[in-house]
């Protein structure tokens, strides 16, 4: 199976795009899997409006790919803008898709809300997403709850493409674990880079430990009894601890005088145990640019090669 996911370059990457998105990338890369994972750099124009940060952005995204464990030996990685194919194809779907499916989206009016500009590509990028899934044929796309309406606008529109010029997209799947769909911020809210409440994947020691001692919590003291579900801080746990480690942990919980203080700081171990080898690689990866640069040229030109085969079918099927 194909599997393909991409990520904005619009920020540090944070334990909500690990877990949501890069994880299951990992574990499908172990299984054996095709893999493509892009950063998504057109897309993060729609919000930076700065040359150099993008570019320090786009490599730092693929600092974190790699450190986290995506193998370019096994797996495709690649810029976005390096396949620009991709634009011609958003074009080819724009024309068919209806207004009102985008006036649907709510990643848009969630953006406005947060006070982003309200562009034309801030718009249209549902489609331009459903361009980056179609040109590589992907089956099954790795991604956060928040995004599982882009993949239904993306099938609907291969299916709009299918019944005007043919049969030549498969219909993608989103691939969204329960246990990972929403991961909660330091706030309680769904983390993100524009909510002011990540926790970042490569943030220096010192504050990644004052973030997760800053999560908030109810004022409960530490003798109560407390329910564990629910709870930001056990449930940002689960994600890093052994199944053993998540029961003790409720266990201690629901029979008290176990305080809040006492979970974060069994958070902070569980995330260094996890994290501390891949910071040991990012820094190594860190010291040689020439590489990383040669890993994404090499993964641009099997990208490219997929999607060219994908746009000679689609360019004579629309009369190009
Ligand atoms: P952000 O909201 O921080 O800007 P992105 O929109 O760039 O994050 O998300 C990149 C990927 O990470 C997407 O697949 C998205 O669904 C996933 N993701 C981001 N935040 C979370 C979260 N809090 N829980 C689960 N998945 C997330
Ligand atoms: N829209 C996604 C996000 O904001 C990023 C993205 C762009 C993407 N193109 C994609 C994700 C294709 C999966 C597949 O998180």
């Amino acid at each position: 199976m194909r599997i393909l996911t991409g990520i904005q370059p619009s920020g540090k990457l944070h334990w909500g795009n690990y877990f949501g998105a890069m994880k299951s990338m990992f574990d499908l890369q172990a299984k054996g899997e095709e893999i493509f994972m892009f950063i998504a750099n057109y897309h993060a124009m729609t919000t930076v409006r700065d040359g150099a940060t993008l570019r320090e952005m786009t490599r730092d995204v693929a600092l974190d790919y790699l450190a986290c464990g995506l193998d370019p030996e096994k797996s495709i990685v690649y810029r976005q803008s390096d396949v620009k194919e991709v634009q011609e194809l958003a074009w080819f779907l724009s024309c068919l898709t209806p207004m009102g499916l985008l006036e649907r989206c709510h990643s848009y009016k969630d953006k406005m809300a947060h006070g982003f500009d309200a562009t034309h590509g801030l718009f249209a990028y549902p489609v331009l997403m459903a361009a980056d899934i179609l040109i590589m044929n992907a089956d099954l796309v790795p991604v956060g709850k928040d995004q599982k309406q882009h993949l239904e606008v993306t099938r609907d529109l291969a299916q709009k493409f299918n019944n005007a010029f043919g049969e030549i997209f498969k219909l993608p799947d989103a691939y969204i674990p329960d246990s990972v769909a929403t991961i909660p911020g330091t706030d309680g809210q769904k983390m993100s880079k524009s909510y002011h409440n990540a926790i970042e994947l490569f943030e220096p020691n010192g504050s990644i430990k004052k973030k997760v001692m800053g999560i908030v919590t109810d004022s409960k003291t530490m003798e109560e009894p407390k329910e564990p579900e629910g709870n930001s801080i056990y449930e940002l746990y689960k994600l890093f601890a052994t199944p053993e480690e998540v029961a003790q942990m409720a266990a201690s919980f629901r029979a008290g005088n176990y305080g809040y203080g006492h979970a974060k700081k069994a958070l902070l171990e569980a995330y260094h145990r996890l994290f501390d080898p891949f910071r040991a690689k990012r820094e190594e990866l860190a010291k040689d640019p020439d590489t990383l640069e040669d890993i994404l040229k090499a993964g641009a030109a099997r990208a490219r090669a997929a999607a060219a085969a994908t746009m000679e079918k689609v360019r004579a099927a629309v009369g190009l």
